[in-house]
C-alpha cells in the first residue's frame, strides 16, 4: 500500500506543465477500434485508466507500441474477441466507451458494468437509449452489458440529461452507421470537442462537438495512419489554478488552453485571486486570503464538478461562509468530512455544503474517497500546519500524471512512501 506524506505550509510557486486529459483519452483509445488500422496518439497521459484501457485492448487484438512515455501507435487491424474481460472493464468508468465503439466496427460486444470513482448513482440509460435508437439490442444483467447490432443506422436522439459520456458514446456508435444520426441536448465538454476531432482527422463527418447540437453523417470506413495530439487536461489545470490561491502562491500553468479555463478563472477573480492569459498559459496568483464564495456545478461551460472538491478546500479557509451546490453527483461531498479532521468547518447535506472559512487547517490522516477528492486533499496538506498522511491514493493514480513530482516541483514537500 502506498501513501503520500505531505509537510504543510508551502506556498506554491513556479512552472508546471499540464499533460493530456483523462476524459478525452479514455474515449480516444477506445476510438481507434473503429479506424481498423494504425493511429499515432501524442500527449497521452501517463496514467492508470490509460494504461488499464490500452491493456483491454490489447486482450481484444489490438497491438500496442509504446514510443515514449506519452506516446503510441495503436494497430486495431485485427480485433478478434467481442468480449472485453470483465475484471478489468467493471474497474474504471471509460470501458463503457467499449461499447459505442465495438458497436461501430463489430456489431457486437459485451462488457463488465462499469465502475470508477464513487460519487453515488451512475446511470448509463441515456447510452443504451441512444445505442436503441441507433438500432442494437442492449441487455444488462449479471454485472455485464451485452450489446449486438446486425447493422445500425442514423436517427435523432433527444438526450433526457447532459451526459458526457453518453454523447461520447453515440457519436462512436455513429460514425460508421449508415445515414445521418442528430444528437440534441448534448454535453459540450473540451473532451467531446476533442474525440470529434480525433475522429475527423481519421475521416470520420461529425459537425457540431462543442455545441448542444451535434450531427454525425456515417462514413464507409476511417483512414489509417493518422497523428492526433490528446487536448491539455482542463480539470488538471484548474487543479494547479486552485493550488496557487489556496496557498497564495504564485503558478505558471503551462500547456493549457484558457478559454476552457474560463469558468474556473471568472471563480478565482470573484474570490480576490490574480489571473494572467499568456494563450497556451495561465499564471495565477494570490497574495491574500480568498473571499467567501457561492459555487454550483453544472455542465461545461459551468463550474465544473470535477473542480469541486478542490474548490471546497479553497473556500475551506475562505473569509466567510460559501455555498457549494453538486449538481451533478449525489455523493461528491465525501471529501469533506476528510478536510473537517484537519480543522475545516463544512457542513455537508445532500447536494449542498456550508464552508465557515476557518483561518488554518493541521495536518492529519486522511483518506481520498475518489480521484478529485485526492486531489483535493494533496492541496489541503501542502497549506496544512504539520503532517498529513493521505492514504487510498491508488484513486489519484488513475487520473493525474506524476502529480507529486509535479506539486514538488512548485515547492511541495510531498513523499510516496510504500507501507
Ligand atoms: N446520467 C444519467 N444517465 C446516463 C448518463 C448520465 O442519468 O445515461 C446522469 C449522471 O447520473 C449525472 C449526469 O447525468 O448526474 C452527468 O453524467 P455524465 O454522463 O456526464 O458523467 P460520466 O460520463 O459518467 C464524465 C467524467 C466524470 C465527470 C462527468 C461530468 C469520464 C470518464 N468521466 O462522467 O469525470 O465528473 O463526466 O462532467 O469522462 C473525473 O474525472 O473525476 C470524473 C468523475
Amino acid at each position: 500500500m502506498e501513501k503520500l506524506v505531505i509537510k504543510g505550509g508551502t506556498r506554491l510557486k513556479g512552472e508546471v506543465t499540464i499533460s493530456g486529459a483523462k476524459n478525452a483519452a479514455v474515449a480516444i483509445l477506445p476510438a481507434t477500434l473503429l479506424v481498423n488500422g494504425i493511429c499515432h496518439i501524442n500527449n497521452l497521459p501517463n496514467i492508470s485508466d490509460v494504461k488499464i484501457i490500452c491493456n483491454i485492448l490489447k486482450e481484444l487484438g489490438a497491438k500496442i507500441t509504446w514510443k515514449k512515455e506519452n506516446e503510441i501507435t495503436i494497430d486495431t487491424t485485427e480485433i478478434n474477441s467481442t468480449k472485453a474481460p470483465l475484471e478489468m472493464t467493471s474497474k474504471f468508468r471509460a470501458s463503457y466507451y467499449l461499447i459505442g465503439s465495438m458497436l461501430g466496427r463489430c456489431g457486437n460486444i459485451e462488457v463488465g458494468l462499469p465502475g470508477g470513482c464513487n460519487l453515488g448513482a451512475r446511470p448509463i440509460d441515456q447510452h443504451i437509449k441512444g445505442f436503441e435508437a441507433l438500432g442494437a439490442k442492449v441487455t444488462v444483467g449479471q454485472g455485464k452489458i451485452h450489446a449486438k447490432a446486425k447493422k445500425l443506422v442514423g436517427t435523432s436522439i433527444y438526450m433526457d440529461v447532459v451526459s458526457v459520456g453518453a454523447t461520447i458514446n453515440i457519436m462512436l456508435a455513429s460514425v460508421l452507421a449508415e445515414g445521418t444520426t442528430t444528437i440534441d441536448n448534448a454535453a459540450k465538454e473540451p473532451h467531446i470537442v476533442d474525440v470529434a476531432n480525433f475522429l475527423n482527422t481519421m475521416g470520420a463527418d461529425i459537425r457540431g462537438a462543442g455545441t448542444d447540437v451535434i450531427k454525425i453523417n456515417g462514413v464507409k470506413q476511417l483512414k489509417s495512419e493518422g497523428t492526433y495530439s490528446v487536448v491539455p487536461d482542463q480539470i488538471e489545470a484548474g487543479t494547479f489554478m486552485l493550488a496557487a490561491i489556496a496557498s497564495k502562491g504564485d503558478i505558471l500553468v503551462k500547456n493549457c488552453i484558457p478559454e476552457h479555463l474560463d469558468c474556473i478563472t471568472a471563480k478565482i477573480l470573484e474570490i480576490g485571486g490574480n489571473v494572467e492569459d499568456y494563450g497556451d498559459s495561465i499564471r495565477v496568483s494570490a497574495n491574500k486570503r480568498p473571499s467567501k464564495a457561492s459555487v454550483k456545478t453544472l455542465p461545461y461551460p459551468g463550474f465544473p464538478t470535477d473542480m469541486q472538491p478542490q474548490m471546497g478546500v479553497v473556500l475551506s479557509i475562505a473569509n466567510g461562509t460559501s455555498i457549494i451546490n453538486e449538481s451533478i453527483w449525489e455523493s461528491r461531498f465525501q471529501y469533506t468530512a476528510e478536510l473537517n479532521k484537519m480543522g475545516a468547518q463544512i457542513t455537508a447535506q445532500g447536494k449542498t455544503a456550508v464552508f465557515e472559512g476557518v483561518d488554518k487547517l493541521y495536518g492529519a490522516p486522511v483518506y481520498a474517497s475518489d480521484l478529485r477528492a485526492g486531489a483535493a486533499l494533496i492541496i489541503a496538506g501542502i497549506i496544512a500546519d504539520g503532517v498529513t498522511e493521505l492514504y487510498n491514493i491508488e484513486h489519484i493514480d488513475r487520473g493525474y500524471e506524476n502529480i507529486e513530482e509535479k506539486f514538488r516541483n512548485l515547492g511541495a514537500n510531498i513523499q510516496r512512501i510504500s507501507e
